[in-house]
């Protein structure tokens, strides 16, 4: 089927819906929502025989959904309508929430029903309810609605859910407002996982608004503290007392002027930081009781460390911290070692945020980068044991590099790999990906992998030899099947022999081309992106950390742009707008 997605951004849920149906053998182009008349424009150059709307915040024009079917995602339960739909059900504390796709009609969420999917809430942020669960069930629910638009052309008959139907609104900041002098840990902690990552809750430390994100249980303050003290920090994030208990504020965006985006909290509010006690453990791997944005676990001969780093994005400092981690993991002298990445992100590559706040983004550019490949240099040269990349979650830029530093890379099958760095303004990119890439058994094609725009599939990624294996049917079961498995190398006879085919290869490598020579040449290309004449790298980073709207969809995207008909249509809007 011919299938146009009109999406404000091609987000995640939008990538993941594109690959699918893309792997059924439907054709689709995608336009970004930034007028009525271009939306109009690409609907008449494509004609496709459905419109889908992953991701929407404003209505599809009539003149398009008049005249064509679309499908709009919904993020909630049949009956439920309104922006905001997510942030009310976490709010509300509800077991069970869905997605719903509808049909686009005058009044918004209203339409008819096509297909539904529910699932079981977790304890977790919007964002990352969104990432997994939503996307999970948009797939099925999307594929069940394109099956039943091809096989009957007719929506679900109307159910019960759809009659007691109610629109709620936008969830105002008043919602949201933490009362520290009542709320206990639960309540500050759901308020803040509601609006994270957008819009955050609006609050305020010494007397400066900032909306705060990233909240995590922490232990309470080992002096006595009145409920909303700031009482410390640890690492880059600031601690704050509950009535009882305390929580950890990761990231904070200012609402006074002085920034517009999100940043460690550390970094947001530095001078208000610099007064607080820093609480952190000497360690970055430490495993006791609290939240840690980096922890490691052992079982036998199997090591495991988690990096949930916010967004996945990795800053120079977090790069030292996990490689500090790394080193006294490895000092156990495991066989096996599994680097799981965060739940909702494996690794977004360097921590753009703090490049763009940092006095010169092109000097911290380059610290982060250098930083990187000092990490992944410290994951090549682990030849005592067996290095595995478990990915329950996404990957972007040089995480995926990063990961390929692994002897196997594993994924969830939900999984999207985002592996160019072409995207951030032509980076040229490191992690010794020069070296990672064609070292792969069934070496992919790096003019394939670094070239295209376009985001890959796990399965995709397996079939051009990215990927080693893709299992599990949900994160928790790829997680413990990644372990067994893990534990079965562990034991396996034959893993003694291939640790040393290993180490014979890295020295045989290193003989051929040492690993500083690579480094060399991608970091030589990397000085001319941070600091040579052309921009791109600088302007993109800009545009991506201020949420600047796209003003155009991109090319790769926007197929139907390109196609001959284009030409044509575009032919006679001239002659029209001539004769006019
Ligand atoms: N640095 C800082 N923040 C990052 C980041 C990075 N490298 N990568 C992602 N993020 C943030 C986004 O700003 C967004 O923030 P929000 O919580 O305020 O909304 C959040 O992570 C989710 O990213 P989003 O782009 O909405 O997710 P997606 O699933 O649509 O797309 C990527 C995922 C990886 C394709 C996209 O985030 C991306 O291109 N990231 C940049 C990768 C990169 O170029 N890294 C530098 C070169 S190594």
């Amino acid at each position: 089927m011919r299938i146009l997605f009109l999406t404000r951004s091609f987000n995640g849920l939008a990538q993941r819906l594109f690959l699918e149906l893309r792997a059924l053998g439907h054709e689709v182009a995608v336009e970004f929502d930034i007028a009525d008349d271009v939306s109009t424009e690409a609907v008449a150059l494509y004609r496709p025989e459905l419109v889908i709307a992953p991701f929407l915040r404003r209505a599809i024009p009539e003149s398009i959904w008049r005249h064509h079917v679309c499908l709009v995602v919904h993020p909630g339960i049949v009956g439920d309508r309104g922006p905001s739909a997510l942030d009310w059900a976490i709010s509300e504390g509800v077991a069970e929430w869905g997605v719903t796709v509808l049909q686009a009609e005058a009044e918004l969420d209203a339409g008819p029903v096509w297909a539904a999917e529910v699932f079981a809430m977790r304890d977790a942020t919007k964002s990352s309810l969104y990432r997994m669960e939503v996307t999970d069930a948009a797939v099925i629910a999307v594929l069940a609605a394109v099956r039943r638009y091809a096989e009957t052309g007719l929506p679900l008959p109307a159910s019960a859910g759809q009659q007691r139907s109610h629109w709620r609104p936008l969830m105002p900041q008043a919602q949201r407002r933490i009362d520290w002098q009542r709320d206990d840990t639960d309540t500050v902690l759901r308020k803040i996982r509601a609006a994270d990552g957008q819009p955050g809750v609006l609050d305020q430390l010494s007397g400066i608004p900032c909306h705060l994100f990233d909240a995590h249980r922490e232990d309470r303050p080992a002096w006595p503290c009145s409920p909303g003290t700031w009482f410390g920090r640890r690492h880059e994030s600031l601690l704050r007392a509950t009535v009882d208990g305390a929580v950890r504020i990761g990231h904070l965006r200012r609402a006074d002027g002085q920034g517009h985006f999100k940043l460690p909290a550390t970094l947001a509010l530095a001078e208000q930081a610099a007064l607080l006690p820093e609480c952190g453990p000497a360690d970055g791997a430490a495993t006791h009781g609290s939240w840690h944005e980096i922890r490691s676990e052992s079982d036998g001969d199997v090591a495991v460390l988690h990096f949930a780093f916010y967004n996945g994005a990795i800053s120079t400092v977090q790069c030292e911290r996990l490689r500090a981690a790394l080193r006294h993991t490895l000092a156990q002298r495991p066989r096996v070692l599994v680097l799981f990445g965060g739940p909702d992100f494996w690794c977004n590559g360097i921590h753009l945020n703090v490049i763009e706040a940092a006095a010169s983004p092109a000097d911290e550019s380059w610290r982060n980068i250098v930083a990187m490949d000092d990490l992944t240099l410290a994951l090549i040269e682990a030849t005592e044991c067996l290095v595995i990349a478990a990915m329950q979650g996404n990957a972007g830029a040089g995480g995926v590099f990063m990961a390929l530093a692994a002897d196997l890379l594993w994924a969830r099958p939900g999984v999207v790999l985002n592996p160019h760095y072409k995207n951030m303004g032509n980076l040229y990119g490191s992690e010794y990906w020069t070296y990672l890439l064609p070292r792969r058994p069934r070496s992919p094609c790096a003019a394939e992998v670094m070239g295209r725009r376009l985001p890959i599939s796990a399965h995709q990624a397996q079939a051009m030899g990215l990927i080693d294996e893709v299992f599990g049917s949900s994160a928790a079961a790829f997680r413990a099947e990644a372990l067994a498995r893990a534990r079965g190398w562990a034991t396996a006879g034959g893993l003694q022999r291939r640790l040393h085919a290993k180490q014979q290869q890295r020295l045989r490598d290193e003989a051929t081309k040492p690993l500083a020579a690579y480094r060399d040449e991608e970091l030589a290309h990397m000085r001319r992106n941070f600091y040579g004449f052309d921009p791109s790298y600088h302007i993109a980073r800009s545009n991506f950390v201020h949420r600047v709207p796209a003003s155009w969809t991109p090319r790769h995207l926007a197929v139907h742009r390109d196609a001959p008909q284009a030409a044509a249509i575009h032919a006679v809007r001239q002659v029209d707008g001539d004769q006019a």
